[in-house]
């Protein structure tokens, strides 16, 4: 007996453990150059209740040392707290460096094991890379014609290396200027597509970190990389369409020739230390890639392949010598953009001033997708369908002979005749060659400099039908984590949040881009605001926003506004600005800290915030609302415009309320108060403006009413319920048996759902999401749509990409733009009811909504949904469903170290009229509850 007993009290003393451990918001990360690093973790446990007491950490230099009273770097003891992201605070941490740590967490009295061993690896921690960056000697003259396309080859760089004494370890740190790939001893490092990423090189760049220990022999080495033009160099956005760059080419933005440097920390047997990096002895040579452009694409002569290129065997007699990229000398040439029609600027060399290590999870591929058809559409044109429209790239699968050439074009979207539809990618050429080498056994290509925004490959190149396995889609974004799923008894409602997730996935390359097949792929910022809550409920986004968070702030205007996208590439005069786009400044660090309770999303550049809504105060010290910047407003809605300053007035007291908030956390009291007399001016304003006795709005525009909802300026419950019915009642107004009556544009229809549901209008919400009427989200679903379209007319089943009217310019039209599907925000917060209560959902507010049983009469009423979000603490579930007899059964699992405050009815919603509504705490763990 005693025994048993014993065996049962060890159990339970590990009852729960400690998991998922992060740094930086992601899981071993490799490059970190934070002196102060957060670490994170969850608890896990059946446990009801399960709450964290107290916690430590144990930081070392190698796992050995991970034990208490050993650890060589920190050892935080028990720290009594339910805190689950601390920042590191032990001995100065090493560069270059694999840092090894484990935490514990108690429960009560009861301490976890420590969890599994974790380890980053550190990048330069207070000093910055040193070597010096080199080049190929470009003697070519800078490209000067507007019309012409110009797309240089990729460029190979390699050198070989030996060392008397053996390699106990070997870090490497790379940049370029322009995109690259490493490649040592034949074989490429790491997986990232896109490195270093973009910045405004001018003033920052990053570089990344890797660990070439394990690639490294005894004997001679090999180093090498593969450089293309990427943003710094090649064709950006939609600078060739208007006319921006160096002589309105929309290319070499940044500079005339890209440039690599990598910078290695040797570690001998003995202690002793070596730095070697790129330097003139490096030799260098043109390979197969004749053309790698971003937005043009890639061409491949696969019998120009140099095997053995980066090994330290291959014969590099042909290859020229590498230059110091500064000796490609200077290049002043004439820029244009939306401020200066001509102003000389410096094209050549210039090493970016400041080095970070790339703080994100890179661009990989994450997903592989089987061609579903492939059809003939005239002789020799063969169009594969990916049956999902993606962003990324295909494997191409052939067998040829020798210099037989392929051409692949991209599409989202088929003509009714079946030719793909290209118009939509405006300059963007997206179109990659592969020129086979004649394999006996076959060959296989992927392009590693370019992406497509696609669903359609367009091949022409065969004799015969070519195999099905010709063509595998590659799915390629920022590898953030998926975080949520959402299921209810409608498939088409399935089928929306579903496409949102993939238009994420379209759209994560690098940054948030608008879309990712035209001439365009910027980090558009009203986009990116308005979908920030969503994005986040989608995926673990922390470390991508925390990323992107630098670049928009990099790019503030000189006046202190934040621009409409970030990189503000063609900002060499200064920045466009605006209504609903500037205020991504506010928005999204606001949006992140909820959905991460990481407060270091403002705090890192409240400064920058403050001076911005200072700089916008002084535009309109009256704060009546007035024009700011450029005149987007609630774009894209249908003929139903709201004036600017209108939009202006309710904007600007969206973020003053958000600002108040933010000031509150830190503890800014002057601040909060600010900006909070800021609000109520604005509030008074509105009202004396705006509000007839009636109740109504001037201007009536569906807009209107959502933004006066959902931007605070409009607070008295029975004004507030009067505004909510009367935008109701302009949607039914204009609803009909083929029309939904919407007309919001991206400002409106982001909170048009939560404010018709706020004012007691959640049927219509309901039978909005359910429609498959146009305009809609369902329209879409039933038209195809496996991602979220950029205009509700995008595609109509009268005018096909003619708009509404037929006559709609099919040129700015992208199938995978997620301004609308921001809609799973209200998705997953209101109709499933997670919702973060506080900051990182440390307290969570379930409160789903029940529409009447026919909400809808265009198909049955939603009568269940499951949902769930991976909040910091851990999977938040619901299930709720009305059940046959009327009853509602709802069930919900809340993670540990949570507690959940849940507003259900009392009596069933479907037997009562009105039933009153309870609010009750619930702890960690599964809870089931049945309503009569
Ligand atoms: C982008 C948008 C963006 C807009 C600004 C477009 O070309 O694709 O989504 O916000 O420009 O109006």
């Amino acid at each position: 007996m005693k025994t048993i007993a014993l065996l049962l009290t060890c159990v339970l003393a590990h009852a729960h453990t400690t998991t998922d451990p992060k740094v930086g918001h992601q899981t071993n990360p490799l490059g970190v150059d934070a002196a102060n690093p957060r670490l994170s973790w969850r608890m896990e446990g059946e446990e009801k209740g399960l709450t964290q007491a107290a916690y430590q950490i144990l930081v070392a230099t190698s796992p050995g040392l991970l034990e208490s009273g050993k650890a060589d770097l920190w050892d935080s003891g028990e720290v009594k707290s339910a805190t689950t992201h601390i920042a590191y605070a032990g001995k100065t941490l090493p560069s270059s460096t694999w840092i090894h740590w484990t935490a514990r967490t108690w429960a009560g009295e009861k301490a976890s094991e420590w969890s599994a061993p974790q380890k980053f690896l550190t990048a330069l921690i207070g000093t910055q890379p040193q070597q010096p960056f080199i080049s190929f000697k470009d003697s070519s003259p800078f490209h000067t014609a507007r019309k012409k396309l110009h797309l240089p080859p990729a460029r190979y760089y390699r050198d070989t290396f030996e060392t008397e004494k053996k390699i106990v370890s070997a870090i490497a740190h790379a940049s370029a200027l322009g995109i690259y790939e490493l490649h040592v001893n034949g074989q490429r490092v790491g997986d990232a597509y896109f490195a270093p990423g973009w910045t405004d090189y001018a003033k920052r760049a990053y570089y990344n970190t890797y660990d070439l220990t394990e690639l490294l022999k005894d004997g001679e080495n090999a180093i090498g990389a593969i450089v293309a033009d990427g943003w710094y160099a090649g064709y950006l956005g939609y600078g060739k369409l208007v006319g921006y760059g160096p002589h309105q080419t929309g290319r070499n933005i940044y500079g005339k020739t890209p440039s690599l440097m990598v910078e290695v920390h040797l570690t001998f047997d003995d202690g002793s230390t070596a730095i070697i990096g790129t330097d003139p002895t490096w030799k260098t040579a043109t390979g197969p890639e004749y053309e790698a452009d971003f937005l043009m694409g890639e061409a491949y002569d696969a019998r120009k392949e140099m095997p053995g290129w980066a090994t330290a065997g291959f014969d590099d007699s042909a290859w020229e010598a590498a230059i110091l990229a500064e000796k490609n000398g200077s290049h002043i040439q004439p820029f244009s953009d939306a401020f200066i029609k001509k102003q000389n600027r410096e094209f050549g060399f210039v090493r970016p001033p400041v080095f970070e290590a790339y703080p994100a999870q890179p661009v990989r591929i994450t997903r592989e997708l089987a061609a579903k058809s492939v059809k003939q559409i005239k002789p020799g044109t063969w169009i594969f369908d990916l049956g999902q429209n993606i962003a990324g790239n295909v494997r191409l699968k052939v067998k040829a002979e020798a210099g037989k050439t392929f051409t692949l074009r991209f599409a989202e979207m088929l003509h009714p005749d079946g030719r793909i539809m290209t118009e939509n990618l405006r300059q963007a050429r997206a179109t990659d060659t592969y020129i086979a080498k004649g394999a006996p056994e076959g060959e296989t290509w992927t392009p590693r400099f370019t992406s497509h925004g696609f669903q359609f490959v367009e091949i022409t190149g065969f004799d015969t039908e070519p195999p099905l396995g010709t063509v595998t889609g590659l799915v390629m974004h920022s590898d953030t984590k998926l975080a949520s799923g959402f299921e209810c008894s409608d498939p088409v409602v399935n089928k929306i949040y579903q496409n949102a997730v993939w238009t994420q996935l379209g759209n994560w390359i690098e940054l948030p881009t608008d879309c990712p097949q035209r001439d365009e792929r910027l980090g558009w910022t009203g986009d990116a605001q308005i979908y920030a809550a969503s994005a986040a409920i989608h995926a673990d986004v922390a470390a991508f926003f925390q990323k992107w968070l630098r670049e928009l702030n990099e790019a503030v205007t000189p006046e202190g506004y934040y621009p409409s996208y970030a990189p503000y590439c063609f900002g060499h005069g200064g920045a466009v600005h605006g209504t609903a786009w500037s205020d991504a400044g506010v928005i999204v660090p606001h949006a992140l800290w909820k959905a991460t309770g990481d407060t270091s999303f403002f705090t890192a550049h409240w400064t920058a915030m403050t001076r911005f809504m200072e700089a916008r105060k002084a535009h309109d010290p009256e704060l009546k609302g007035k024009a700011f910047g450029a005149p987007w407003g609630d774009w894209l809605n249908l003929d139903d415009p709201t004036p600017h300053p209108y939009v202006e007035l309710a904007y600007f007291t969206k973020t003053s309320l958000m600002m108040a908030e933010m000031a509150d956390a830190q503890d800014l009291k002057d601040e909060a108060a600010k900006y909070s007399a800021w609000v109520a001016t604005m509030r008074a304003n509105f009202r004396q403006q705006h509000l007839q006795p009636d109740g109504t709005i001037k201007p009536e525009s569906q807009s209107a009413y959502v933004l006066a909802l959902d931007c605070g300026l409009l607070t008295e419950p029975s004004e507030r319920k009067k505004a909510g019915d009367r935008l109701a009642a302009l949607i039914r107004s204009k609803a009909g048996e083929k029309n939904t009556g919407m007309t919001t544009g991206f400002l409106g229809t982001k909170p048009l759902l939560p404010v018709l549901t706020d004012t007691g209008n959640l049927d219509l919400a309901v039978a909005m999401i359910q429609s498959r009427r146009y305009p809609s989200w369902g329209y879409e679903v039933k038209n195809g749509a496996t991602t979220i379209w950029e205009r509700w007319n995008s595609y109509t089943e009268e005018h096909g990409f003619g708009g509404a009217d037929g006559k709609m310019n099919a040129a700015m039209n992208s199938f995978s733009h997620y301004a609308f599907g921001a809609v799973t925000e209200w998705m997953m917060t209101t109709l499933a009811g997670i919702a973060p209560a506080e900051p990182g959902y440390s307290k969570i507010r379930l409160h789903p909504h029940f529409p009447s049983a026919n909400a809808t009469s265009e198909t049955e009423t939603i009568s269940w949904i499951k949902a769930h979000h991976d909040s910091p603490h851990g999977r938040i579930s619901i299930h709720w469903k009305r059940q046959d007899d009327g009853s509602l059964l709802y069930e919900a699992t809340i993670p540990p170290n949570t507690t959940a405050e849940l507003v259900l009815p009392k009596s069933s919603p479907w037997k009562t009229a009105e039933p009153e509504t309870g609010i009750r705490t619930l702890p960690p763990g599964y809870h089931r509850i049945e309503v009569k």
